[in-house]
């Protein structure tokens, strides 16, 4: 049954707590917007024994407000394995959802929009990975999570950002095939002595920076830390300060607590590090990810309420798919 959406004095004190935790990001104007949603969602879910999982674009609202376990990639794999709840929403892309499909096939794994993609996953299909295999014999493939399970399938590893380099070099070979993700493969190139062969995948959102804005805004702002995720192309990566995961780049402003900083990378993430961290200057130059803006609180509630759409992978597929997942797993990275 559909919960009642209106903004009451009741749904205003159940979410007061948590409009304190986003109030410096959420203008007081949106919150009756929001809440609704939250109270009924955050209802649900107990109703279900469902989780949220969210990544770190996700909206702040999101984020903060109905998300139970969130992070970066390597994060929400993990911990999406650990989760003893039935129904896990993933608030994030698609690849996101199959991974936590993969590792819990079991579950109903729910995707609020079904059309959240990844232009990197777009990149590249199973048929690329065998060309590649065969143009590159012996090579093992490392694979980076953002990527179709038919992809994942055809692979000997997964990575993420947060553990690529060390992934690449847990397989104690000289060579290896690095897809889909272009720069990616470029900036692990430069930290290990294995030889990298690459794709031509880009990330549509990180490949938009370019240095010369960075170093813009380097003349425009004293004591300016810029930290940059590893999507971004090889100039950009040059002028920053850090490079790391989503995950990262949030830790690196938690323990660092730089001036003024500015993180290149998709624009919720400044919002929802900045709503914990007020001691911090975040200059938000960013560019949106329409895939996972396609996520939503009023989608996330219509996924609980029908238990629709559901992630399925073909089970010759997610079988192969979930040993490249799980290596990187036990790897340990
Ligand atoms: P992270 O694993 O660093 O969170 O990156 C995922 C992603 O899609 C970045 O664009
Ligand atoms: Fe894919 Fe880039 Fe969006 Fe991340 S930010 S999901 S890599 S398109």
């Amino acid at each position: 049954m559909l919960a009642n959406l209106e903004y009451s004095a009741e749904v205003a004190r159940d979410t007061a707590a948590l409009y304190e935790r986003v109030k410096t990001v959420i203008p007081d104007i949106e919150w009756p917007l929001h809440a609704p949603y939250v109270a009924a969602i955050n209802a649900l879910k107990k109703q279900r024994n469902a989780v949220v999982l969210a990544h770190n674009y996700q909206t702040p609202e999101i984020f903060h407000c109905v998300a139970d376990i969130c992070g970066d990639s390597l994060a929400l794999a993990k911990r999406a394995v650990e989760t003893d709840a039935e129904i896990i929403v993933l608030a994030g892309v698609h690849f996101m959802a199959e991974t936590a499909k993969l590792l819990n096939p079991d579950k109903i794994v729910l995707i609020p929009d079904e059309r959240a993609g990844c232009s990197l996953a777009e990149s590249i299909t199973a048929t690329d990975v065998r060309q590649l295999r065969q143009q590159h014999p012996g090579v093992p493939v490392v694979t980076y999570v953002n990527t179709s399970a038919e992809v994942k399938a055809e692979s000997d590893i997964c990575c993420t950002s947060g553990n690529a380099v060390d992934i690449v070099e847990s397989l104690g070979v000289e060579k290896v095939i690095f897809i889909p993700d272009e720069y990616l493969a470029a900036y692990i190139a430069q930290q290990t002595e294995v030889e990298i062969i690459s794709w031509q995948g880009r990330c549509e959102v990180h490949e938009r920076f370019t240095a010369d804005e960075l170093e813009q805004y380097r003349q425009n702002y004293d004591q300016l830390t810029i930290i940059a995720h590893p999507e971004c192309p090889p100039d950009v990566l040059r002028v920053a300060d850090f490079v790391g995961s989503t995950a990262q780049m949030q830790n690196y402003v938690q323990t660092e607590r730089p001036i003024r900083v500015l993180m290149v990378t998709e624009c919720s993430m400044s919002d929802n590090v900045a709503a914990d961290i007020h001691d911090v200057e975040f200059i938000r130059p960013c560019n949106l990810c329409p895939h996972m803006k396609r996520i939503t609180l009023a989608n996330i509630y219509e996924a609980l309420e029908t238990l629709e759409p559901r992630v399925e992978i073909e089970a010759s597929v997610a079988k192969r798919a979930r040993i490249a997942v799980e290596r990187m797993l036990s790897a340990g990275s």
